[in-house]
């Protein structure tokens, strides 16, 4: 490919220089368009636009690929942990065994909550969903920890990060006891990163809990799933919100907020529930029927993405994966069945397959933490625990570059012109 492109603007013509990553699609550096026409360019949901440089994730949507640091996604899920992967995605490079259990011991240090802010929990409805919650509550964890917000600082940084990855299980944990009027329980640094949320999630003071090891493991894997994914939606609403100089803090929790809409990190709680509203096999073909009709708003939950126009390989792992907690917990749930059915008619319709939508990895998490034990509303609250270590990678890589600047998107004007004021009484 050429190293510039031209444009022509009647007879005005001007260059710009073509970028080539690593892999991907080259970019075309327009940064002085402005300057030199007049111009802005057009792109509403950023379907064409790159908004940073980025050493972090990698998706090729057409083949189904997502590689961390270069890691293929699956081989990831196969073989490595959250804290690993977590590791990688802010390091750069896979740890040692000495650099892993530093890390892991690092992030245990930092799971306990500053006990002024767990009486934060008792001023919300118990009925709260836990995203208003978890929107809340690490919000305001800036007004705690002061020591670490000065965003020039790499060392606030580091802890802040660590603070945010070691601190969302406890939020999490806490805003489903708080839902259920059951004591909070604190974490206890004997278990790993996810056996610690599973007691602090499932386990009461009054008796011991045995963190089921193949529960464990399905939940440390779905982590993985989640751990980031590239320039996501909330991923940047994270980094515009960094890009104005705000704390760590503040930023995951507008990422929080983002990820909360059904379009996003609420599809897997809107998948669960469409799965269960069709409840039999023989109903499918209708709620297919639904999802094609324009004049109707439905749309097949957990189907479809902006940048996975193949399937997505998350969602490879999370079938499998709820094969193994249905067999270690013996349980049957007809969701399932139901699942790889829809699953199964929508790969084999026209409109599917013509729009290239295929199941996005939210189709078959829902299923999984159901059988683990999750009410759907905690669904997104998980989904928010795992992205926060992309959210502060990302943010941390974003701060890091030298050439960074606020974020401040143009707009194509469509409002009246310029017309003058007319007093209240003349109107
Ligand atoms: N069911 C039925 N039709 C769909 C679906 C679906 N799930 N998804 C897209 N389409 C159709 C649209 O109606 C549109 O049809 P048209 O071209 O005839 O108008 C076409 O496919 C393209 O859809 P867009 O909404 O333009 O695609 P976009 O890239 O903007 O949206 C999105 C992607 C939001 C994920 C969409 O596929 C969707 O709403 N899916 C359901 C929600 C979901 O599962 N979200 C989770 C995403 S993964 C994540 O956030 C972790």
């Amino acid at each position: 490919m050429s190293d510039s492109a031209s444009l022509k603007i009647g007879d005005k013509e001007s260059g710009y220089p073509i970028r080539s990553g690593t892999i991907g699609p080259d970019v075309i550096d327009i940064r002085k368009l402005y300057a030199e026409t007049g111009c802005f360019t057009y792109d509403p949901g950023f379907t064409s636009t790159a908004s940073c440089d980025s050493a972090l994730t990698y998706i090729d949507g057409d083949e189904g690929v997502l590689l961390h640091r270069g890691y293929p996604i699956g081989e990831l899920a196969e073989d490595s942990s959250f804290m690993e992967v977590s590791y990688l995605l802010l390091n750069g490079e896979l740890p040692s065994k000495d650099e892993l259990d530093s890390f892991t011991y690092t992030i245990s240090r930092h799971t306990m909550l500053h006990e002024q802010l767990m009486q934060f929990y008792r001023g919300f409805r118990r009925d709260a969903h836990p995203m208003a919650i978890m929107c809340g509550v690490v919000g305001a964890l800036s007004a705690f920890y002061h020591d670490s917000t000065d965003i020039a600082d790499p060392d606030h940084r580091r802890i802040s990060s660590h603070r945010l990855i070691a601190k969302m299980p406890t939020i999490a944990a806490a805003a489903y006891k708080y839902s259920v009027g059951q004591p909070f329980v604190y974490p206890d640094n004997s278990l790993s990163y996810t056996g610690n949320f599973l007691k602090m999630t499932f386990g009461v003071p009054a008796e011991p809990y045995e963190v089921n090891p193949v529960v464990e493991r399905a939940l440390d894997r779905i982590f993985i799933l989640h751990a980031d994914h590239e320039q996501n939606a909330s991923t940047s609403t994270v980094r515009l919100a960094g890009s104005s100089g705000a704390n760590p803090f503040a930023c995951i929790a507008a990422g929080i907020a983002c990820l909360w809409g059904p379009a996003h990190g609420g599809a897997n709680e809107a998948a669960l529930n469409m799965l269960r509203e069709i409840g039999t096999p023989d109903k499918i073909p209708h709620y297919i029927e639904r999802a094609k009709d324009k004049n109707d708003p439905f749309r097949l939950m957990g189907f479809g993405h902006r940048v996975y126009k193949n399937y997505d390989p998350r969602a490879t792992v999370m079938q499998k994966t709820v094969r193994e907690v249905f067999d270690a917990l013996k349980v049957s749930d007809p969701v399932f069945e139901v699942a790889l059915q829809l699953e199964e008619m929508a790969l084999n319709d026209p409109y599917f397959i013509e729009k290239k939508l295929f199941p996005n990895v939210d189709f078959y998490s829902g299923v999984i933490l159901s059988a683990i034990g999750f009410p759907t509303t905690m669904f997104t609250a998980l989904f928010a625990l795992a992205r926060t270590v992309g959210w502060v990678a990302q943010w941390n890589e974003m701060i890091s570059d030298p050439g960074q600047k606020i974020g401040r998107p143009r707009q194509l004007y469509t409002g009246p012109t310029q017309r003058p004021y007319v007093k209240i009484g003349d109107r």
